[in-house]
Formats: structure tokens, sequence, C-alpha cells
């Protein structure tokens, strides 16, 4: 890693504000690979350089990857004067990394939803011509049958001049309330509700499964979220470069 400033490392690393953290560096507290410093532009490569703070190690990560099981009720969104967003069901230390989602579920779906403050792993996961696949659980009202499947295959008329991208429709159960896994690769503003619209359906329940090669840890609660394992990051960098 590149050397960064001492101040900027631990501000980034959720131990306060620059403010704060210059203060903390100035009372003698900071300790580099064994020697004290107190000039909070010093520079230092996290890679190479033991950082102590307070007798304790500092791990600095340059970026944080979470996977959370979004909750209904949140809005995909980092703030809202009005509204809970996936932001603030954060605790420290991550509600200091700037985290943010990448792209966007509705108010109420629940499922796999990705934090990170990688704005390019971001971008790459949502640029369009990468096709990137998410796969959700439905449950829709009216029966689906043969016809719905053919018409996810061949794509579905949204408005006067979109039709969806060829997308994948599974029935688990054909009933009154019919339960449903759909993959579509693109990312369209309410596109599964819309697709089951324009069926003459509605969809009652929507959950994310999975995005790209990465799967909801099913252990995750509503509302909770951990660290992506070191192979499912891998996973999940390997698709977004490969998806075009
Ligand atoms: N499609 C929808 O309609 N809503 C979502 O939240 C995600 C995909």
């Amino acid at each position: 890693m590149e050397k960064m400033r001492l101040d900027k490392i631990l501000s980034n690393s959720g131990l306060g504000s620059r403010k704060e953290v210059k203060q903390i560096i100035k009372s003698g507290e900071v300790y580099v690979s064994k020697k004290r410093i107190t000039d909070p532009g010093y520079l230092v490569d996290p890679d190479k350089e033991n950082i102590l703070v307070n007798g304790e190690p500092l791990y600095y990560k340059k970026f944080y990857y979470l996977m959370m099981n979004k909750p209904a009720g949140v809005i995909t969104a980092t703030r809202d004067l009005n509204a809970q967003t996936v932001i603030d069901l954060l605790s420290h230390p991550y509600d200091k990394f700037n985290l943010f989602p990448v792209g966007r579920l509705d108010k109420d779906t629940e499922g796999l939803l990705i934090l990170t403050n990688d704005g390019k792993l971001a971008h790459q996961l949502l640029s369009p011509k990468k096709h990137v696949s998410k796969t959700y659980y439905a449950e829709v009202t009216g029966k689906v049958g043969n016809n719905d499947i053919q018409a996810f295959k061949q794509g579905i008329q949204l408005d006067k001049d979109y039709i969806t991208l060829p997308a994948e429709l599974k029935i688990l159960e054909a009933a009154d309330i019919s339960r449903v896994i759909i993959t579509v690769y693109e990312g369209k503003f309410h596109q599964i509700k819309r697709m089951f619209n324009a069926l003459s359906k509605k969809v009652i329940y929507l959950k994310r499964l999975s995005m790209s090669s990465l799967k909801l840890d099913e252990s995750l609660k509503p509302g909770s979220y951990r660290e992506l394992t070191p192979s499912e990051l891998e996973s999940i960098i390997i698709s977004s470069k490969e998806n075009c």
C-alpha cells in the first residue's frame, strides 16, 4: 500500500474525526514501528509498519465489504431525514467507514445487500454492461405457469420502449399465492415487481438471495451483517471483472 498520513489512517479506521485523531497523535499515544510519533502528517505504509494506539495494534484496511440481510421497512440510502436507512443499522466501527450500499432494494424488499467503500467494485457490479446476475425469491398473487416462464425467457415489455433482458423464472409452488425464484441480469427500477405487473400478477414478498457469485448467508437475521470472507470477496471481484 502507498504511504498515508497517520491521522488519515487513524480516522479511516474509525478512531475519530480527523481533528480528534490529531489530538490522540499529539498526546503521544501513537507508536509506529516502536517509535512514538506526534506528527499527524507522518507518512506510514500500513502494510509494512506496525501501528500501536494506546498500546493496541491497529490493523488498517483500505476497503471494507459487508453483506447485510436487509430487513423490510428500511431504505437503501446512506442518509434520510425521515426514514431509517441501511447505514443507520451499522454499529461501531462500521458506521465510521463511509460505507454505501451497492445498488438498491425497495423499502419492502429483504435480503442480500453489499455495503462497501470500494467505489470501483461497486461501479463494476452495477455497470449495465456487466449483466451481473441477481436472484430473488418472490411470492406473487395468482397462479404462475409455463406461459410466465416463457415470458421471462423472452423478455417482458416494461415501458412503451423497454423490453427486459431474458430472465429466468423457476416455479416452487403454483397456487393462489405462488412461490418463485427469479434471476435477472440487469437492475431496472422496481424490476421484478414491474415484470410481474406486466403479467397481471402482484409481488407481495421479495427477497434477494444472491448477487453474482455471492449468496446471502441465511444465518444472518434481518438487519444483521458481517464482513465478506476472503473467498467470497475474491470470487465476487473475479466475477465482476469477468461478466461482460
Ligand atoms: N425488483 C424489485 O421490484 N424490487 C427490488 O427491491 C429489487 C428488484
